[in-house]
């Protein structure tokens, strides 16, 4: 995919393509998330580590506008995006890889790529057609798989067909949450390869959340350790994978 920045029409600016400031958020009366802050620079890839519970695909619902903030500031190319409605904040160059996926099991993988299309401006057919076109280009195994119903295809598969929805969306940023979850490793370096593959070939900055706190550290230029809702330590991927935090309480040494 060509810079995407020009093709939404976001707003270019000098500063971080996302910032959390001060995020605070949960779900009814219990706060789940505190003082959260972090950026994600264009053309990075960010990883979010942490455990069982720790708050991360919470974070991920607050930066889509899945759940509320209930204060702090998020912002997109500059601009705010808290408290936007989710399709908005897609519009704006945002798009959310969930846990678990969540594809449409009984419509074809193409029907499925499509739907990630919806919130675009521009959403001619043609336009269409080009990105479905794109992602078949950086993700060759859906095409082989276009007409194939996404509920038959394996876990791996999936994936990549949940990869290709967000990509349809042209985002400037994909938050990726749990990509390797419930996935052989050789499938988990499978899908990897295709992220470097968008990333070296689009730009496209990435936000990956993963409980594999080895695999996402490995690959990404800078990390954030979540634990009980707070960001405990932040760093290269390297100095965070070699910190003996992280090695004490994720790598069991
Ligand atoms: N929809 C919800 N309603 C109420 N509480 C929730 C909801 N979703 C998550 N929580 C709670 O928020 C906390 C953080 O959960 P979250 O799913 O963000 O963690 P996580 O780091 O993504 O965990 P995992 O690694 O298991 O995916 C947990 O205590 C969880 O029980
Ligand atoms: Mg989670």
């Amino acid at each position: 995919m060509a810079q995407s920045s020009a093709q939404t029409g976001a707003a270019t600016t000098a500063g971080p393509l996302l910032a959390a400031e001060n995020l605070n958020t949960g779900y009814g009366d219990t706060q789940v998330l505190w003082d959260i802050s972090l950026e994600v620079q264009r053309h990075e890839v960010v990883a979010i580590v942490g455990a069982n519970g720790a708050g991360k695909s919470t974070l991920l619902a607050a930066l889509s506008g899945l759940i509320p903030a209930w204060s702090g500031l998020i912002r997109l190319n500059g601009k705010s995006i808290t408290n936007k409605r989710p399709e908005r904040i897609v519009a704006a160059g945002l798009s959310h890889v969930p846990q678990g996926r969540r594809l449409f099991a009984a419509l074809s993988v193409e029907e499925n790529l499509k739907l990630g299309a919806y919130t675009r401006r521009a959403g001619s057919a043609q336009a269409i057609r080009e990105d479905l076109d794109r992602v078949y280009q950086l993700l060759p195994k859906l095409r082989e798989r276009r007409t194939q119903l996404a509920g038959s295809m394996s876990g791996g598969e999936q994936q990549m067909c949940a990869i290709g929805r967000g990509l349809m969306a042209r985002p400037d940023l994909l938050l990726v949450d749990e990509l390797s979850l419930g996935l052989a490793p050789m499938v988990v370096d499978d899908i990897l390869g295709a992220v470097d593959t968008i990333h070296r070939e689009s730009g496209l900055s990435f936000l990956l959340v993963e409980q594999d706190v080895q695999i996402a550290l490995e690959r990404a230029d800078r990390g954030y350790v979540i634990e009980s809702g707070r960001i405990v330590a932040t760093g290269t991927g390297r100095e965070l994978l070699t910190s003996d935090r992280v090695r004490a309480a994720y790598l069991g040494e």
